[in-house]
């Protein structure tokens, strides 16, 4: 077989009737896949979608191209793998129909044998459009990989081999391998399967093999129990990884078809009162929610973007991530399984009941079995995924026919996969929306309830009303997780004791108390953040406004336009980690040392405005343009009894941890150029400090993060305002220029600013608080030279080399 990434020398243009012409300007153009048709399309306060969209419009495309079909494929299979187009997608071969998947974050396979023109070149084309059926920004087109297949009429199906390693133990792991081989010829085929294991250090750790019979226009599953010796356990500390290699031959040993998949051995077990394991050890979910966006790519995704989302969220803390509210990346799987994250990987935001006027519950009835069974298929090979989420937020969870949907999907997914735990994100709130007036009236501190929204959710989802309501949708999970309800947790461990709860989205700054809970009751097997990463749409959720700000209207959780971004991930979307993400750190314990973050002193004394998913308008920096003497806030996060701070040796004075909140010391000080210390002490001992100081003369800079890059992958590029000992000024932004040359192209620039008209397919964008990320694409091999340039600065260079 082949299989070839088919990422070049397609057009895309909008998707007109036969009778339309595009707009000036508005026709295909040549694209290189994956590739998002909505990120530089012209954002509008006016557009209907709204904040949902971060103000970007939706649309229609058509992404066309050749395909050179030779006489030889005459005696073969030919099919297109795609990972995941947005959305309703039809894929034409000559104009004739093959496949249509209206679930934009299915794979889905397209067989193109019965419309091949043989000696011709052939025409592929894919419809795609997304318009007002997201509560977030989707992005539109082909915006995953696709992959060209041509196989023997005898071959392994896409997903066609599973691994399980059901039997662990110190001396061998049984390894249970299953191939299925597909015979679409008239005639019976004797086959022969054959397996290898090769172990995480490269040496042969298992084989076998057998021979298989199929009959023609059958599917044959043939099955062998490899043993491997002294088993290397998969773990997030260690993700020890094996790789299983399938082939098929004919009855003379004549290759017919081969696959390659990694797995991991380990086991997986949960229970109320170990909470969850594995391989026999306890592990807490440090959890983050993320979104499949990509930031400055759009909801393009690409393997080495996914791969360093995850290798940075490993870096801030996180050991585990929900694909939030949709199946995760097949590149983001492997990341996680490379990396060592486990994964919950989510079905679906909504089911029958819509969420967005043209959402896809539409045809979910007719569909739910091939997404059940798309999103097992993709996952069950990977060490990481320990859990399928059926849901997230199900507006009918809480009715009676809602709870029979929650039994059906549970139960299809423990017979397609029994090796993990299915779960669902449960809001009781959203779960009885027209009741909840109702719900109101059952919590007792009224008062409290209206503080503010963050505590009303907690409570209402804590009421009888809720209780009950969602039992029957609860009942059907192995693990219960629950959005913005740790007002559950310890009365659930009394009214349902074998309840096994996780906190699948709690609000970001309340991690203080949220890890304690996980800390302290063993039912509780982790907590997942809104969000890791910030994301794209759902704009200015997290944002904190300066209500004095002339014009300033309340807008509750919906940022006006230009907001862009959420605003509420630890890390921004370039991945650079806001302050909260070391707060998260500290309070995790996973770092000893303070952390200095300031407020800025511009906006020093101004009345703010937050939603329960910002966190503080804060940078770590002592590089302020700010008058010598300036009024300023600092907050220094410390696990420590009380914090000192001193500016050039000179004690500013002690705070202590917590008064204002768990693990925050605050100090009201001034403003003048040096080096800020942080000394945080427990019971009179130092424990660690944490050191800022002003810049010097910034310079323009850039840094990539890798100097060679594989022929299609990206490189990272942070372009920095710097001193010589890269130090970061944080308020002298600047717009900067980005320029390519050689075989690559800038495939997206962009910073973590929030509210902001720039678009990520321009080649000028603005520095925010000093910093910017080009995303490279390498096209070729050789050197790829980028250069950033500024109004008042010297030119900076980087190089990578593609190879
Ligand atoms: C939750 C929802 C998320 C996101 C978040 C912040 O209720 O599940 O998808 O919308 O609120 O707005």
């Amino acid at each position: 077989m082949t299989r070839e990434p088919l990422h070049d020398g397609w057009t895309v243009g909008p998707k007109l009737g036969p009778f339309e012409a595009p707009a000036d300007g508005a026709g295909p153009r040549l694209v290189v896949l994956p590739h998002d048709a909505l990120r530089d399309l012209p954002r509008s306060a006016d557009e209907v979608q709204g904040v949902h969209s971060g103000y970007t419009p939706g649309g229609a495309f058509e992404y066309s191209r050749e395909l050179e079909v030779p006489p030889s494929w005459r005696e073969r299979t030919v099919r297109l793998e795609f990972e995941g187009v947005y959305r309703d997608a039809v894929v034409f071969l000559n104009g004739e129909v093959v496949v249509h998947e209206s679930n934009g974050y299915a794979g889905f396979s397209a067989v193109l044998d019965p419309y091949l023109r043989f000696g011709e070149v052939n025409r592929l084309t894919v419809e795609a459009r997304a318009h007002r059926d997201s509560r977030w920004y989707s992005g539109a087109g082909i915006y995953r990989p696709v992959h060209l297949e041509v196989t023997d009429p005898v071959h392994i199906p896409v997903h066609g081999v599973t691994v399980t390693t059901p039997d662990i133990d110190e001396e061998r792991a049984v390894v249970a391998v299953a191939a299925t081989v597909r015979n679409s010829t008239r005639h019976t085929r004797e086959t022969r399967v054959a397996w290898t294991v090769t172990g995480p250090t490269g040496e042969i750790v298992a084989s076998g093999g057998c021979p298989v019979t199929v009959l023609p226009g059958t599917d044959a599953v043939a099955r062998a129990r490899l043993i491997v010796d002294e088993p290397l356990r998969w773990h997030p500390d260690h993700p020890h990884l094996y790789a299983l290699q399938t082939t098929v031959t004919d009855a003379a040993g004549g290759a017919l078809d081969e696959d390659s998949t990694t797995f991991g051995i380990r086991t997986v077990q949960v229970d109320p009162r170990n909470g969850l394991r594995i391989n026999g050890r306890p592990l807490k979910l440090r959890g983050a929610c993320v979104h499949h966006d990509n930031g400055p790519l759009g909801a393009a995704t690409f393997d080495d973007a996914e791969d360093r989302r995850v290798r940075l969220l490993k870096e801030a803390g996180f050991n585990a991530l929900r694909s939030a509210h949709n199946p995760m990346s097949r590149a983001m799987l492997d990341a996680c399984d490379r990396h060592g994250l486990v994964v919950m990987d989510e079905l679906a935001d909504a089911w029958t009941r819509s969420k967005a006027p043209h959402d896809a519950t539409i045809t979910f009835p007719e569909r739910w079995e091939r997404d059940v069974a798309g999103l097992v298929a993709k996952d069950r090979n990977h060490p990481s995924v320990i859990m399928y989420s059926i849901g997230n937020e199900i507006l009918e969870l809480g009715t009676p026919i809602g709870s029979t949907w929650s039994r059906r999907l549970a139960e299809r997914v423990r017979d397609l996969d029994h090796t993990r735990f299915v779960t669902n994100g449960i809001n009781g709130i959203i779960a009885n929306l027209p009741r909840m007036a109702e719900a109101r009236e059952q919590v007792e501190d009224a008062n409290t309830m209206m503080a503010n929204m963050g505590d009303q959710m907690g409570l209402m989802n804590a009421s009888p009303l809720v209780s009950a309501s969602i039992e029957e949708s609860a009942a059907v999970l192995d693990v219960v997780g629950f959005n913005y309800a740790d007002s559950r947790y310890r009365q659930d461990a009394v009214d349902h004791p074998d309840r096994v709860i996780v906190g699948s989205e709690t609000f970001p700054a309340r991690i203080d108390v949220m890890w304690g809970l996980v800390e302290e009751l063993p039912h509780v097997i982790g907590d997942f953040t809104w969000t890791g990463w910030d994301y794209l749409g759902e704009a200015g959720i997290g944002r904190v406004d300066y209500t004095d700000e002339p014009g300033y209207e309340p807008t509750g959780t919906a940022g006006p336009y230009p907001y862009r971004l959420a605003e509420s991930g630890d890390l921004d979307i370039t991945g650079y980690r806001r302050t909260i993400s070391y707060y998260r750190e500290i309070v995790y314990g996973l770092r000893v040392e303070p952390y200095i973050a300031v407020h800025r002193p511009q906006h020093h004394g101004r009345p703010t405005a937050t939603t329960p998913w910002s966190w503080t308008d804060t940078v770590s920096t002592w590089s302020w343009d700010a008058a010598h003497g300036a009024p300023v806030t600092v907050d220094v996060y410390a696990d420590a009894d009380e914090v000192e701070l001193l500016l050039d040796g000179e004690s500013l004075g002690v705070a202590p941890v917590g008064a204002e909140k768990a693990f925050l010391a605050r100090f009201e000080t001034e403003f003048h150029p040096g080096e800020l210390i942080a000394v945080a002490r427990r019971a009179g001992h130092e424990t660690g400090r944490h050191v800022v100081r002003t810049a010097g003369t910034p310079r323009l800079q850039a840094h990539a993060d890798r100097d060679e890059v594989a022929v299609g992958g990206l490189a990272f590029v942070a372009i920095t305002l710097a001193d010589d000992a890269g130090i970061t000024v944080a308020d002298r932004d600047v717009r900067v220029e980005v320029q390519v040359s050689g075989p690559g192209v800038l495939a997206g620039l962009g910073s973590g600013r929030a509210r902001t008209e720039e678009s990520f397919g321009a080649s000028a964008y603005t520095t925010y608080d000093g910093r910017l990320l080009a995303v490279i694409r390498v096209d070729g091999p050789g050197e790829v030279v980028v250069t950033a340039s500024a109004d008042g600065y010297e030119i900076a260079r980087t190089a990578v080399r593609g190879i």
